[in-house]
C-alpha cells in the first residue's frame, strides 16, 4: 500500500462531518487509489460523538481507510496534515453582533493557523468550510507565516454547484453540459454568480437568460439558498456542503478538466481590482496541484458593481479582524 495522505478534518462530529468523512474514507476525496488516514479534531464536548462516527467508519470496511485517530488539541490534530479542512467554527447566536462572531471564530482560526504552521507537512492544503469562510482563512493563513499563502483556500463550491443547478433548471440543459459560470467574491448574501462567461450546451448563457432573470431571480436564489435550505430542513446544508468540499479538494488535487474552471476562494494577486491578500472568490483552474486564477475575462457594467459590492463587503471583514488584533 502507497503511504497514506493524512487528511484532518474539524468539527468533525457536526453534521458536515458525518457526511463527509465517509466520502473521504470511501476514497471520493483524492481518488480511487489513494489511501487515507483520519485525523478527527474536535472540541472536548464533541469527542465522544466522533468517536461513535468512528466506530461507524470502522463498521464500513473501507479498504482505502487507513487509520483514524481523535484529537482535541489543534497542535496534535494538525500534525502531519497533508489536506486540512476547517470545517468547524462558532455559529451566530442569537444577538450576536458581526464583531462578536469574528472574534469568536479568530479564537478557533488563530491557533489552527498556528497549529498548521507548526505541524502540518509541507504539502499541506487548507479549504476552510465554516463561516464566515473567507475571513476565517484569512485568520488561520496569517498565523501560518511559513506556509505558501495560496494554500489557504475556502469554499465557495457549494455556491458554484447550487449556481450550476439553477442554470440548468432555467435552460433544461444538464449540469454537465454548462461551463464557465464563476462565483466572486464572499460566501455570503453578497456573493454574486456570474454567467456571463459561461455556456450552455456550447451557446452562450447569456443569450438564453434576460437580466431580469439574473437580477430577480437566479442570483438571489443562489446567494439566499443556505437560508432557504435551513427554513425548509430547519437545519444547515450539510450534505450538499460535504459534496462541494470533496469537489473542491478532488479538483485541486488531481486537476480541473481541460478547458474548464470552478469558482474557488483564494488569495488574490490583485486580479480583476480584487486587492491583493483578500481570500475572494475567483474562476479557478487547478494545474500541477495549484489553483490559478482564469484571466483576462471580459467584465461588463452590471459584474463590476456585483464584484465591487462583495468585495467591499470581505474589506470590511479584513478591516473588522485587523481591528480585533486577530490578523
Ligand atoms: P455543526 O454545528 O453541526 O458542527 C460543527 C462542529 O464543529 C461541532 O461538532 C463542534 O463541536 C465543532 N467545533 C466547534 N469549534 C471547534 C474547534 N475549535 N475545533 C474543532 N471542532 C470544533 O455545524 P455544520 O452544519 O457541520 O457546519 C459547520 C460550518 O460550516 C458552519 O460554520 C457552517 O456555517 C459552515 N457551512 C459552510 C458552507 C459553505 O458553503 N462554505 C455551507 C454550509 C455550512
Amino acid at each position: 500500500m502507497t503511504t497514506p495522505v493524512n487528511v484532518t478534518v474539524t468539527g468533525a462530529a457536526g453534521q458536515i462531518g458525518y457526511a463527509l468523512l465517509f466520502r473521504i474514507a470511501s476514497g471520493q476525496l483524492l481518488g480511487p487509489d489513494v489511501p487515507v488516514r483520519l485525523r478527527l479534531l474536535e472540541i472536548p464536548q464533541g469527542v465522544k460523538a466522533a468517536e461513535g462516527t468512528a466506530m461507524e467508519l470502522d463498521d464500513c470496511a473501507f479498504p482505502l481507510l487507513a487509520g483514524i485517530d481523535i484529537f482535541d488539541d489543534p497542535r496534535r490534530g494538525f500534525d502531519g496534515a497533508n489536506i486540512a479542512l476547517l470545517v468547524g467554527a462558532r455559529p451566530r447566536g442569537p444577538g450576536m453582533e458581526r464583531g462578536d462572531l469574528l472574534e469568536a471564530n479568530g479564537g478557533i482560526f488563530k491557533p489552527q493557523g498556528e497549529a498548521i504552521n507548526a505541524g502540518a507537512a509541507q504539502d499541506v492544503r487548507v479549504l476552510v468550510v465554516g463561516n464566515p469562510a473567507n475571513t476565517n482563512a484569512l485568520i488561520a493563513q496569517a498565523h501560518a507565516p511559513d506556509v505558501p499563502a495560496e494554500r489557504f483556500t475556502a469554499m465557495t463550491r457549494l455556491d458554484h454547484n447550487r449556481a450550476l443547478s439553477q442554470l440548468s433548471a432555467k435552460t433544461g440543459a444538464p449540469v454537465g453540459d454548462i461551463t464557465g459560470l464563476t462565483i466572486w467574491g464572499n460566501h455570503s448574501a453578497t456573493q454574486y454568480p456570474d454567467v456571463f462567461h459561461a455556456r450552455v450546451a456550447g451557446r452562450p448563457a447569456s443569450e438564453l437568460v434576460d437580466e431580469a432573470w439574473l437580477e430577480n431571480d437566479f442570483i438571489p436564489t443562489v446567494a439566499k439558498r443556505g437560508a432557504a435550505i435551513i427554513a425548509a430542513r430547519g437545519a444547515s446544508s450539510a450534505a450538499s456542503a460535504a459534496n462541494a468540499a470533496v469537489d473542491h479538494v478532488f479538483d485541486w488535487v488531481n486537476g480541473t478538466p481541460a478547458g474548464e474552471w470552478t469558482s474557488v476562494a483564494l488569495p488574490s494577486d490583485g486580479s480583476y481590482g480584487v486587492p491583493e491578500g483578500l481570500i475572494s472568490s475567483f474562476p479557478a483552474r487547478s494545474v500541477g496541484g495549484r489553483w490559478e486564477i482564469v484571466q483576462d475575462l471580459e467584465i461588463n457594467a452590471f459584474s463590476r458593481a456585483k464584484i465591487d459590492a462583495s468585495v467591499a463587503e470581505l474589506v470590511e471583514e479584513r478591516e473588522a479582524v485587523k481591528g480585533l488584533g486577530l490578523i
